[in-house]
């Protein structure tokens, strides 16, 4: 792992955003995985500013995202389709023909075979994958268990990524109970990797990953030891939160 201490969240999100551009720069057609939540947010942000300037184009790149609620339709706002298109692809020239976000409101088989057919289908594998972690410790939504699920599939949210996540619905009650996932040998086959951690927290799942050497389905996070090629990008409040000394 290539362990990154940053000056801040911004200077994170600025790496981060400058990896996916430097990649499509070079390589047009490439294939992203892309992930949703808070911390992504402002690495959007950053790429499609980056257009706006006229640096990069994305019109040719394929995009897979790791995961969306189930049941969730995908035009409500709530949705990771409308969160991909707000924060993303409606700032670029991004064709949508060339995006996957699972349907949350499709039939489960029916909607895994789709979620296989745009991770293997072109014969790719994804390029780069943005991650963030959950406070849980998952990636995607593979939540820790005595076992990790390796392909697509449904899981079922832990109270914890329910309680964390309820800040983007009216009450926790409303937060969906399941969602559609990328497995964990599917997010482990990326090319590359790049996580960003940020947040008091984010401390227990970061230790998981950087403060050990050990790998556990308690901590689905802990699996990018794994990895060939994971950039971790880490701001310098977390880790002297966690006291991590690069
Ligand atoms: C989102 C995803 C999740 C989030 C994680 C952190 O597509 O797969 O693993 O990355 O829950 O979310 P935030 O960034 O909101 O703390």
């Amino acid at each position: 792992m290539k362990i990154t201490i940053t000056e801040n969240y911004e200077a994170s999100c600025q790496q981060a955003a400058k990896m996916f551009v430097e990649l499509v720069k070079n390589k047009p057609d490439a294939k992203l995985g892309l992930a949703t939540g808070g911390t992504a947010e402002r690495i959007y942000e950053l790429m499609a500013k980056d257009y706006e300037a006229g640096e990069v184009k994305f019109n040719k790149a394929k995009t897979v995202n790791l995961d969306e609620y189930r049941g969730m339709p995908a035009d409500s706002p709530q949705s990771y389709r409308s969160y991909m298109d707000h924060w993303f692809f409606d700032r670029t020239d991004i064709d949508k023909a060339n995006t996957y976000v699972a349907s949350g409101t499709a039939p489960v088989e029916e909607e895994l075979a789709k979620f296989n057919e745009a991770l293997y289908g072109d014969g790719k594998y994804i390029d780069l994958q943005l991650l963030g972690v959950g406070v849980s410790g998952h990636i995607g939504f593979n939540e820790p268990g005595d076992f990790l699920t390796a392909g697509a599939h449904v899981e079922a949210l832990l109270p914890s990524t329910i309680e964390a996540n309820a800040r983007f619905f009216d009450s926790p009650d409303d937060v969906p109970r399941e969602a559609f996932t990328m497995g964990m040998a599917d997010i482990l086959k990326a090319e590359r990797i790049v996580i960003v951690m940020s947040g008091d927290a984010k401390a227990d799942a970061t230790k998981a990953l950087l403060m050990d050497d050990k790998i556990s389905a308690k901590w689905p996070v802990s699996f990018l030891k794994l990895h060939r090629d994971v950039t971790v990008l880490l701001d310098k409040a977390l880790a002297d939160k966690i006291g991590y000394k690069a």
